[in-house]
């Protein structure tokens, strides 16, 4: 029987749950069987789990639960070759998401057992009026002279290539777990249809 595909996040304010939705949406629609769940809540990892990451980027840094998770399922996730997606820029400016990129692999750095399938910035959203944030961040948004809070409504996640990522995983997991994922770049960065809009 085919594996259900773990499909891991953490948000704060809900842009990177939403992702998540949409990859497990597309990948049940593509009849793959997942799991959806926040990071802090997974309590185990079956082995020949296929898994797939989410989490956004706060100063450079994946938020703590990431880390967590992690340190918890190293050695299930040493073999795993998980498909990983990050959110962060919320502006359309290119050298965000370049930037974003490099926060990222050096967050990924600090586990060189994990050898990801495929590593993406998705892009991210930002609404000050919606923000869940953790200390610090919480205390530093409530300044008023804070202008992150003059800051407009933006999201700059690309529907229409987060579904067909995870289209396309979900033809890898219905291969089976010898399926060759080579045609996966590590780390490289797409081209979001966003951008220049
Ligand atoms: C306080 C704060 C710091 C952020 N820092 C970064 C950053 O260093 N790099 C980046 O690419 N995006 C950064 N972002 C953008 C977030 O990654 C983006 O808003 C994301 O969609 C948030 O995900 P969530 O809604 O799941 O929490 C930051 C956002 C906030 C509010």
């Amino acid at each position: 029987m085919q594996p259900k595909v773990l499909i891991a996040y953490v948000t704060r304010s809900g842009s990177t749950e939403d992702v998540a939705e949409a990859v497990g949406t597309t990948m049940e629609q593509a009849d793959v069987l997942v799991d959806l769940k926040p990071m802090a809540m997974v309590e185990a990892i079956a082995d020949g789990t296929p898994v797939v990451l989410g989490a956004a980027l706060y100063v450079g840094h994946f938020p703590r639960e990431f880390h967590g998770f992690m340190n918890r399922f190293r050695r299930e996730l040493e073999n795993a070759r998980p498909w990983i997606f990050v959110l962060g820029p919320t502006d359309k400016d290119p050298k965000h998401f370049t930037q974003a990129e490099e926060q990222a692999r050096k967050e990924l750095a600090k586990y060189p057992w994990l050898h990801a399938a495929d590593v993406r910035v998705v892009g991210g959203k930002f609404d000050p009026h919606h923000l869940k944030l953790t200390f610090p961040f919480n205390l530093v948004m409530k300044f008023p002279g804070n202008p992150m809070r003059k800051m407009p409504v933006s999201d700059t996640r690309d529907w229409e290539w987060i579904r067909r990522w995870a289209q396309s995983i979900a033809e890898h997991v219905k291969k089976g777990p010898d399926a060759n994922r080579g045609e996966f770049a590590e780390y490289t960065l797409y081209k979001n249809s966003m951008l220049g809009k």
